[in-house]
């Protein structure tokens, strides 16, 4: 980037995809893009050069757009998404669409030479996720996709504990993700109904998998393989107009996924479970040093020496109070929200090249996983995950040299 005097803040300009969803309004434009605006921009390296940014908000409905942009304060939008990638005022673009037209908005960003964030999964299939991640490096344009789950409070207080040691051997982690979405007849459902239709690129397993992977890669390791078995407890649903469709998609999977280093994860994903934990996801962790739970905000951990010594009798009720055994791990700091704090690193990555190891290629080793976890839930058996590089030539090719290639193919028998 060109030198700026110190008191000019630059701007950078953003193109957002799909404000009006669900994630595109609450956690990108208002929780994230126009926070940063408020706060006066993104802090970069020096610690006082501020970069703001500038949206243009871009979607179907002018007359949404129209409202969003009113209601905010926001200068720019259209429904003409070529045209915005065609001027340069706007450098980064950011999807948040249904994932169904993600790839090829994806593609015209590249081709228009963008830098790009988005929403996972970036892709229905893994041969598409791959070939988004060449393109992205052939046109040379920095690449970022959410990660969000990484920044919640309680996985970072988890990224502590693991970083200073507390676990010992860290021997497996078992998760609980789920609660009752409502089926839309009685109650209107709090997810949107493409969610339950495969055709339109719904799944628990496609939405939930590029999760776990990059949260087991970056805290526990990488997935070496996955059995899976994905169900749809609710055949049929109502949709937003109030009429009945049937369910294509899993609404539930139950998942083992072995990963490097010898640590198994166990993981349960569902929309048809009813709560009775904390919070919506936990986590334990259990190691030879000790175990911890932890959810969105919270963690809670329990050390070897203060663990306590259950003797199996089923003839005493049990009197012992086992919750009372863990003590809380407070946070020592301040979260932001997490969509924000990363939105902000992929934007000092874009303006002074700082650091993003969740780009495109991350995004692909997510879709990977949600495609091996059908495949095996589809066969009844444990899929390995092969180590993934972005190829060199067009992975529709069946290139040899690229591990993922030959996998594409061969999951592309799945859908
Ligand atoms: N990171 C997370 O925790 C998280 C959570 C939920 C969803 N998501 C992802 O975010 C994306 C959006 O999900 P959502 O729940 O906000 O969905 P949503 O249905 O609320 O919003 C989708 C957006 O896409 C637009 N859209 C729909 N069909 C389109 C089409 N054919 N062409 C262009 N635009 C179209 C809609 O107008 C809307 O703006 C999905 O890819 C989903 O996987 C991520």
């Amino acid at each position: 980037m060109a030198e700026q005097p110190q008191t000019t803040p630059q701007t950078i300009g953003i193109i957002m995809n799909g404000v009006s969803g669900r994630m595109g309004y609450r956690q990108h434009l208002v929780r994230s893009i126009l926070a940063i605006r408020e706060q006066g921009g993104v802090l970069l390296a020096d610690g006082e050069t501020r970069v703001q940014v500038e949206p243009i908000l871009v979607g179907r409905s002018e007359k949404k757009l129209a409202d969003l942009a009113a209601e905010h304060g926001i200068e720019h939008y259209t429904t003409n998404l070529d045209e915005a990638l065609a001027d340069d005022r706007w450098q980064i673009y950011a999807d948040f669409l249904v994932t169904k037209a993600r790839a090829a908005a994806l593609k015209k960003a590249i081709a228009a030479g963008k830098a790009i964030y988005t929403e996972k999964p970036t892709a229905e299939s893994f041969e598409e996720a791959l070939e988004l991640a060449r393109l992205a490096e052939e046109a040379g344009i920095k690449n970022g996709v959410v990660h969000d789950k990484l920044y919640l409070p309680g996985l970072q207080k988890l990224k502590r504990l693991i970083d200073s040691g507390f676990f010992g051997r860290i021997l497996s982690v078992r998760g609980e993700f789920g609660y009752w979405v409502f089926e839309g007849d009685w109650q209107p459902a709090q997810r949107p109904s493409w969610n339950y239709r495969a055709e339109d690129g719904g799944g628990i397993i496609v939405d939930m998998f590029p999760h776990w992977n990059y949260v087991l890669e970056n805290l526990f390791g990488r997935v070496e393989s996955v059995y899976a078995k994905a169900v749809t407890e609710i055949p049929e649903r109502v949709d937003e107009r109030g009429e009945r469709y049937p369910a294509t998609a899993d609404d539930a999977a139950y998942a083992i996924f072995e990963l490097e280093g010898g640590v198994v994860a166990q993981l349960n994903s569902s929309w048809t479970t009813r709560v009775n934990r904390d919070e919506l996801v936990e986590f334990q962790v259990d190691g030879t040093h000790g175990s911890a739970v932890v959810g969105l905000f919270g963690c809670k951990i329990q050390p070897r020496n203060a663990t306590p010594k259950p003797v199996w009798n089923p003839d005493l009720a049990d009197e012992h109070d086992y919750a009372g055994d863990w003590i809380e791990s407070p946070g020592n700091r301040e979260f932001e929200n997490g969509f924000k704090t990363q939105w902000e690193e992929f934007i000092r990555h874009v303006v002074e090249d700082a650091p993003n190891h969740y780009d495109f290629l991350a995004g692909a080793r997510g879709v990977l996983l949600a495609e091996a976890g059908l495949r095996s839930s589809a066969e009844g058996r444990r899929v390995e995950i092969p180590v993934v590089d972005v190829p060199t030539a067009p992975v529709t090719t069946g290139d040899a040299s690229a591990a993922g290639a030959d996998l594409a193919t061969e999951l592309a028998g799945l859908r």
